[in-house]
């Protein structure tokens, strides 16, 4: 299969995938964890930001330092729907524009500001656009906003790899097989391997379509990835664990070795073994079966937190930020993959020369989601 090696891992300002990932808007933080008067310094795709909530409830982002001698503004008080900072009060509005500056003349704060960012919450979510100039159309999910009135949770979980690391592993059905055989062998419709794969790129990004022999009958499972970040999966819901549930996922780089993973997913509660219990977090066990003091089979298969694991472990093992991708053997099941790396490869290259990206449109009509018989 060809080689597509590129930058896959960098998204600091200036590099290939970082120039190319600041053309779409970003989920940035959990709303409900952002209080009116409270301020959070966030890193996100390598760069620092102060994000805060005016006491209109409004939430706003600027850059993390005070232009003046560079303090974090991340630690300055709340006044209204400005920020001040703690240093020497200088006070500057939710748009960037300094307001006061209490020891200087007034002529002094013209021309004074700090950068501010477009902030847009939605489903739960506060979203950034952290590029240059106007930003793109906000892209909405009119299937996430209600779900036949069951709860949707809303999660943000830290894994501690490399972002483009986390996309492949979304892109991965075969790994489904292996590295959550434990739940995955309790359903029914993951009881053998797929027969065939196959991915095409699509106006959202890639569909991926992996073929099942279901006695006889071709059943095709689809999985919806949404360029560049976004993917939504419907996993069959056999199983009572919590992990297993449909959810649609947003990736973003905090840097090149941490990846943000926010989450809208059905609530499903919990069983009473997975409720009566302190767990053990994700990373201690990873680093516990990585120091050979525990295997992936002795942990809990009731552990609320299982799938993480499962999945952080292989993660783990490519090391924290995979860049070998020019030695890997790529074969049938990682079509997907290679289609991933073909449109990034591209996408990244056309944003970094300073061409057109493709705009991405969300699908109009209604996902379709799980299994289906194959077309004869
Ligand atoms: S460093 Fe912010 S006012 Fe001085
Ligand atoms: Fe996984």
């Amino acid at each position: 299969m060809a080689r597509e090696v590129a930058d896959f891992v960098h998204y600091g300002p200036g590099t290939l995938g970082g120039v190319y990932l600041r053309h779409f808007w970003h989920p940035v933080y959990v709303a409900a964890d952002l209080k009116p008067g409270w301020t959070k310094r966030i890193e996100i795709m390598s760069e620092f930001f102060t994000l805060y909530r005016g006491e209109s409830g409004a939430a706003h982002l600027v850059e993390d330092r005070c232009p003046h001698r560079k303090t974090r503004l991340s630690i300055g008080q709340i006044e209204g729907d400005s920020i001040r900072c703690f240093y020497h009060g200088w006070k500057f509005a939710g748009d960037g524009v300094c307001e006061e500056q209490p020891a200087e003349l007034p002529s002094f704060k013209e021309g004074v500001c700090i950068r501010s960012y477009p902030v847009r919450e939605y489903l739960g979510l506060i979203f950034a656009y952290l590029g240059e100039g106007e930003p793109p159309e906000f892209q909405e999910f009119p299937e996430a906003e209600y779900d036949n009135g069951r709860p949707i949770v809303v999660k943000k979980i830290v894994v501690p790899f490399n972002y483009f690391q986390r996309l492949e592993n979304g892109l991965d059905e075969l790994h489904v097989h292996f590295v959550h055989k434990v739940s995955a062998s309790a359903t029914h419709e993951f009881r053998s391997l797929p027969t065939a794969y196959a991915a095409e790129e699509t106006d959202y990004g890639i569909l991926r379509k992996t073929t099942y022999d279901r006695d006889g009958r071709k059943e095709i499972r689809t999985k919806y990835f949404m360029m560049p970040n976004i993917g939504l999966t419907l996993p069959p819901p056999a199983t009572e664990l919590d992990d297993w549930t449909p959810r649609l996922s947003w990736r973003v780089p905090q840097n090149d070795e941490n990846t943000i993973s926010f989450t809208l997913a059905r609530h499903k509660p919990r069983g009473e073994k997975a409720t009566s219990k302190n767990w053990e977090s994700t990373d201690d066990i990873v680093n516990a079966i990585f120091d050979g003091r525990m295997r992936l089979k002795d942990v809990d298969v009731y552990h609320p937190r299982l799938f993480n694991i499962q999945d952080n472990t292989a993660m783990a093992g490519q090391g924290r930020m995979h860049e070998d991708r020019e030695h890997e053997y790529l074969g049938r099941s990682d079509i997907p993959i290679v289609l991933l790396r073909r449109i990034y490869q591209r996408e990244m290259k056309a944003a970094v020369d300073g061409r057109p990206i493709k705009r991405w449109r969300l699908p109009r009509e209604r996902l379709v989601l799980g299994f289906q018989p194959a077309a004869e």
